[in-house]
């Protein structure tokens, strides 16, 4: 249903504007929050102090999923975007924004819809450390009325002096961000060479913005299913409706991740595919069992909470795994068979199985794990994407329990994977890949 209101209003909008352009594919550095280019990196934090701060995020950021997931098509405004915590987010991206480009650097949230930045005069703005946009400075700022799709598509959107659409948002946590709906060029680097310029995206411009946001950032860029997310708006001008992304591992700091847009992402060579569904902001697969090498089998239920037409939600934006209860500790049982180390203890107590590792050689103890979703899709992980470091040789399985709230495939397990998403077919594809140099 979304993706078909996604392309009935990526068309409408695409035929006003995309005549001259030519059908696109092109790529946008993905900035993880802890890499040197980063504004939030910490020259003196370790990758364990690293490590322990990205799965206390995700606890964050799963319950802000599962919150949405469970109340969704809900009646409260502030339920589309309860989600984004505008500090637990994973990655950054640099947006070219209007005409002449001005680049801001917004956060990258896949689970969320809407592109927004700060814009002058921003008198009530949180007070962001780079130059605010100026609409009065772009030749192709737009305004967008309220009887525009984009506008429709807004949880919550009064109409302004001159039907202009207008926004309100209110987060849990009681940030707010208000404003005014736009439209903007955006300039791309293509695999081909020269810059590609893709019109009409529809993004808030701030006039309003408050609570825990960082000054470090100008803004944020949904990623999500939605029809007003950068994906979903991106999707009419591309030669084939397809985005992929490859996550180098957290270890690596200085390669960076990246998702392609069109054509050139398509994953190739050895890959398996699953079935994908989308539901609201979310991409969900159907995950059918967890095999554990050496071990056994652990089967998953068909159904999740939040979800009705899979049981896991694949997201970029949260480190570590949810499953539900049960199928986290039959994982956990099969794990303890084949892993001879000791049992240590996670000291921030959320993820509940550890083992105390010394070196390389105990390393070596521990499992692959393959994820057998729907279509005989198995995706086999290695310990780097399924283990991470808690604490001085304490190292614990990446899977946290859900409880009774929406299942997460998170980006630990998909780091060196390359990971896309085709929207015309609904599929998922993953293969193997070394993320630094695709
Ligand atoms: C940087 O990391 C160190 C070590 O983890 C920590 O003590 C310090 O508070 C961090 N600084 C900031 C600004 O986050
Ligand atoms: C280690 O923990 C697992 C899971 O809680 C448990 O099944 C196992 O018995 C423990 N092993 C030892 C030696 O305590």
């Amino acid at each position: 249903m979304t993706i078909l209101i996604l392309l009935a209003l990526s068309m409408a909008a695409a035929a006003m504007t995309m005549t001259a352009a030519a059908a696109a594919s092109f790529s946008i550095e993905l900035i993880h929050r802890d890499s040197p280019k980063s504004p939030f990196y910490n020259h003196s934090a370790t990758s364990l102090d690293r490590a322990r701060a990205a799965i206390y995020r995700s606890a964050h950021q799963a319950r802000r999923i599962a919150a949405r997931a469970q109340r969704r098509g809900g009646i409260e405004p502030s339920d589309v975007v309860s989600k984004v915590v505008p500090d637990s987010f994973e990655y950054l991206m640099e947006l070219r924004l209007g005409t002449p480009p001005f680049s801001i650097l917004a956060i990258a949230d896949t689970g969320s819809d809407l592109i927004w930045t700060n814009c002058v005069p921003c008198t009530k703005c949180y007070k962001q450390t780079a130059p605010l946009f100026d609409p009065a400075s772009s030749s192709s700022y737009r305004t967008l009325p309220c009887d525009s799709n984009p506008c429709k598509a807004l949880p919550h959107s009064p109409c302004g002096a001159g039907g202009t659409c207008e926004y309100q948002y209110a987060y849990a946590d009681g940030s707010k961000i208000d404003g005014v709906l736009g439209t903007e060029d955006l300039t791309f680097d293509s695999s081909a060479g020269t810059p590609v310029v893709i019109s009409n995206i529809a993004f808030g411009c701030n006039s309003q913005s408050s609570g825990v946001f960082s000054g470090r950032t100008a803004g944020l860029a949904g990623l999500g299913a939605s029809p007003v997310s950068l994906a979903s708006q991106l999707v009419p001008s591309l030669d084939k409706k397809y985005f992929s992304y490859c996550l180098v591992p957290m270890s690596d700091a200085q390669a960076s991740s990246k998702v392609i847009f069109g054509s050139a992402g398509v994953v190739a060579g050895d890959k398996v595919t699953t079935p994908m569904t989308v539901e609201d902001s979310f991409f969900v697969l159907r995950l059918e069992e967890i095999i554990v090498d050496g071990a056994g089998t652990v089967p998953v239920p068909a159904s999740a909470t939040g979800l009705k037409t899979g049981n896991i939600i694949i997201d970029s934006g949260t480190t570590v795994n949810y499953l539900p209860t049960g199928v986290l500790s039959s994982l956990v049982q099969e794990v303890s068979r084949v892993v001879s180390l000791p049992n240590a203890t996670d000291p921030d107590r959320l993820l509940p199985l550890c083992f105390t590792v010394a070196g390389e050689a105990d390393r070596q103890k521990l499992p692959f794990i393959t994820f057998k979703f729907a279509g005989e899709a198995s995706v086999r992980l290695s310990p780097t994407s399924m283990f991470m470091q808690e604490a001085n040789q304490v190292v614990c399985l990446a899977v946290a329990d859900t409880g009774s709230d929406t299942p997460i495939l998170g980006n630990v397990a998909q780091q060196n994977l390359h990971v896309g998403y085709d929207l015309d077919v609904k599929e998922v594809s993953f293969a193997s890949a070394d993320c630094a140099t695709l």
